[in-house]
């Protein structure tokens, strides 16, 4: 018997307990754990039911991810699972699955081998695979159709959401929630089923009928929609149709042949790089897990406009009381209707009820002044961006805030350890950089200024986990991780329209790279006098002689502010939906020739080229700087704030898998034509380029280094 799956009696029942914390994922040493428990019990003439279940928090939460990358990189793969799931179906003895927790992936997969599921009430059950590229591989696309009919299936595995417990039973998943002890409950239903024939999933053909080919059609177009530019939900449909036309073995072979395909891509890649980077990004090596955390009971915001509504909803949603203050009563007005308006949609959606949000709004108390600031944890400030403004409010927050009050900015690119300057507590003071939407975007840059204190960022990092955000660490540089990237990119753009690329190709260009926009799309979309007013703030930085794009500040003068006034880059229609505009055009292809820059055909790959990589020279530097604490810290930034493909793992993950070698050559290239001081390479990427590294090898240094 193993360690990690063991075996207890309960008179004529044995209980098969899976034991590999923390999730009881199908590692090394578990499949075959319940293989001999279940050959045992089947053996053991005293034992007429089995039930299996899960130690700790959950049931099975699937494969062992970690072992694809291996597979991947050559090793030779495990054996299926599939041979251990039909011989769980096959057992002579009734099988009773006891489901806690998640049953996901693999998880379910077992689960339905079995000849019954149990389930506790707050247990959900789905197959995520395509969320990391691939598909269900043990049959999990053959047998859901059996279980749940083949529209969910489809629905399932496609889109990789999870169903909850009532929902499981509904479908026909599970066959019983068991309200109390779940292991008690599993055993006396395993009684209760003990003489009954033992119901085989993979033999129930009852289901396979039950939906028309449209539901495929529209499953697929609905992938292209929401799952843009990827393949595995187009493959897990495919698998699940093949349930519908052919033997439950041909299925398997089918889905095999597939799940093979979906391994073996560039977007399980991305997508696994991306599941294991977003859980990396809470590690900060000199703030350990147990740094002790102030505990946030009460917050206020400064500043109710773009940034701060959608901020003070973010403490509302967690549940925290927050006071809002603003300078004057319109924009106090607008942003509590803000407020209103997005708690209102989104219960039209249904995802809120009108219940919640009252007493989300409950939580929220609009001011003009600092009265009630003395009692906050943490006063987040989201005023104009400048820096004379945020020294101000500093100074007047810090005689306000009690002692051990938290001092958050959530400035763009300013110096947090300037704005720390003002006040007498510069360990207290932080960036919080929320993305906008704020209240949306799941990204939050917790900026650590040269002052602040560990136990200020393990605060942070716990306040963007009851959030529901992603806090990643960034130093204090200007635009700190993000924006810093952000500006190469968004000036190589501009570049390409003046050297002869429409608005409109250079925008296409880089959403069929993925992005969910173009750049200049984003510009008028965050608002072209934001940039103007960053800008403004750092004119003085800029080298005399060195190219500037030249449109953008012009594009302000004339009141074209992007979406927000109809005109920008693009035309907006009053649904702002985008339209050529020849004036912009024209502006563009004026200011070229004045400057002297020559016209040209400009190809896609050109522009995907220059973009992406300046983003990725960038993000270079930053790593080097210690500005972000990992290359995958960076892509989870691009990921969850910037909307990068995430099939494409972010854009430090795109760089090793075009090949460092071959990002660098093209970046010489540009620095042949534009100039050194627009595209010097990075001296990281050169050095890791000229020793066959990457990035990811880099982060596997630096993890190494801190650990030692
Ligand atoms: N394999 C390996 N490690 C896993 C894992 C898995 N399937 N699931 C979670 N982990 C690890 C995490 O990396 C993390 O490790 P760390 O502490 O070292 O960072 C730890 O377990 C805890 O995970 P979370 O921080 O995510 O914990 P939560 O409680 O927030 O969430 C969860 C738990 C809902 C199970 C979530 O981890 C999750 O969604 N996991 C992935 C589930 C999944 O995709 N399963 C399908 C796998 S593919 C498969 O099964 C193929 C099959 O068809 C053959
Ligand atoms: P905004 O112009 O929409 O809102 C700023 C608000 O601050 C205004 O309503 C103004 O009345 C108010 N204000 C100014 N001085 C104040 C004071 N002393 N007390 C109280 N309120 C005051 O600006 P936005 O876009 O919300 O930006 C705020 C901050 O967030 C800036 O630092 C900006 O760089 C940053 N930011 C902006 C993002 C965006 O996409 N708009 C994204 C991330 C950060």
């Amino acid at each position: 018997m193993s360690e990690l799956v063991s075996t207890t009696r309960h008179g004529d029942v044995a209980v098969i307990t899976i034991s590999n914390p923390p999730v009881n994922a199908l590692g090394p040493g578990v499949p075959e754990g319940i293989r001999s428990s279940i050959a045992a019990a089947a053996a053991d003439p005293g034992v007429f039911a089995i039930v299996v279940i899960g130690g700790g928090r959950t049931f099975i939460a699937g494969a062992d991810i970690r072992e694809f990358g291996k597979v991947v990189s050559g090793e030779k793969p495990r054996r299926s699972l599939l041979p251990l799931l039909l011989e769980i179906e096959d057992c002579p003895k009734p099988v009773v699955m006891a489901i806690h927790g998640t049953a996901f992936g693999g998880g379910l997969e077992v689960a339905m081998a079995g000849h019954y599921r149990v389930i506790a009430p707050a247990a959900q059950v789905g197959q995520p695979e395509v969320k990391l590229g691939i598909i269900p591989g043990a049959a999990g696309t053959q047998r859901l159709p059996r279980l749940a009919g083949v529209a969910k299936a489809v629905e399932m595995c496609a889109f990789g959401e999870p169903v909850g417990a009532p929902e499981a039973v509904s479908l026909g998943i599970a066959d019983r929630i068991v309200e109390d002890d779940l292991m008690a409950g599993a055993i006396a239903f395993a009684r209760e089923v003990a003489a009954r024939p033992a119901p085989k999933t993979r033999e129930r053909g009852e289901k396979l009928g039950d939906a028309d080919s449209a539901v495929f059609e529209r499953a697929r177009q609905q992938a292209q929609k929401v799952r843009r530019g990827q393949t595995a939900p187009l493959a897990a449909i495919e698998a699940v149709e093949a349930a519908t036309r052919l033997s439950f073995e041909d299925g398997c072979a089918r889905e095999a042949e597939l799940f093979g395909q979906c391994l073996y891509s560039t977007q399980s890649r991305g997508l696994i790089h991306a599941f294991f980077a977003e859980r990396a990004v809470s590690k900060i090596p000199d703030v350990p897990k147990d740094t002790p955390v102030y505990e946030i009971r009460r917050a206020a915001v400064i500043g109710a406009g773009t940034m701060g509504a959608g901020i003070t909803m973010n403490y509302a949603n967690a549940g925290i009381p927050v006071i809002v203050k603003e300078t004057t009563r319109e924009a106090l007005d607008r942003g509590m209707a803000t407020i209103r308006k997005n708690y209102a949609s989104t219960v039209k959606k249904g995802k809120l009820t009108q219940a919640a949000m009252e007493q989300r709004l409950a939580l929220i108390t609009p001011q003009m002044t600092y009265d009630g600031f003395e009692e906050a944890d943490i006063i987040a400030e989201a005023v104009f961006e400048g820096m004379a403004l945020k020294k101000q409010v500093f100074g007047e927050i810090d005689g306000i805030a009690k002692p051990g009050c938290i001092l958050a900015s959530n400035t763009s690119y300013l110096d947090i350890d300037e704005i720390a300057s003002v006040t007498r507590r510069p360990e207290l003071v932080l960036g919080h950089h929320y993305f906008s939407p704020a209240n949306v975007m799941r990204l939050l840059e917790i900026v650590r200024g040269r002052s602040t204190a560990k136990t200020v960022l393990a605060t942070s990092m716990a306040l963007a986990k009851r959030m529901n955000k992603i806090g990643v660490l960034a130093g204090n540089g200007r635009g700190f991780i993000g924006n810093r990237m952000l500006g190469p990119y968004l000036r190589e753009a501009q570049f390409l329209v003046e050297e002869g690329a429409s608005v409109e190709q250079v925008n296409g260009a880089l959403y069929d790279f993925g992005m969910a926009m173009g750049p200049l799309a984003m510009g008028d979309l965050a608002g072209l006098d934001v940039g103007w007013r960053a800008r403004r703030e750092f004119k003085h930085l800029e080298k005399p002689g060195v190219r500037v794009p030249l449109a953008a500040d012009r594009l302000y003068e004339m009141g074209r502010f992007g979406q927000k006034t109809g005109r920008g880059w693009s035309l907006y229609n009053e649904n702002r939906e985008p339209s050529h505009d020849p004036e912009t055009a024209a502006l563009i292809e004026q200011l070229a020739r004045e400057a002297g820059i020559e016209r040209r055909t400009v190809t896609r790959e050109e522009i995907v080229d220059r973009c992406i990589f300046a983003l990725v020279n960038e993000g270079a530097r930053v790593l080097a700087e210690g500005i972000a604490l990992r290359a995958s810290d960076i892509d989870v930034v691009y990921l969850n704030g910037y909307a990068f493909p995430s099939w494409r793992g972010g854009p430090m993950l795109y760089a090793d898998t075009v090949g460092l070698k071959t990002v660098l050559a093209r970046i010489e290239e540009f620095r042949a034509g534009h100039g050194e001081d627009l595209w010097s390479p990075a001296p990281l990427l050169v050095e890791l380029a000229g020793n066959g590294g990457t990035f990811t090898g880099f982060d596997k240094q630096r993890e190494v280094a801190a650990g030692a």
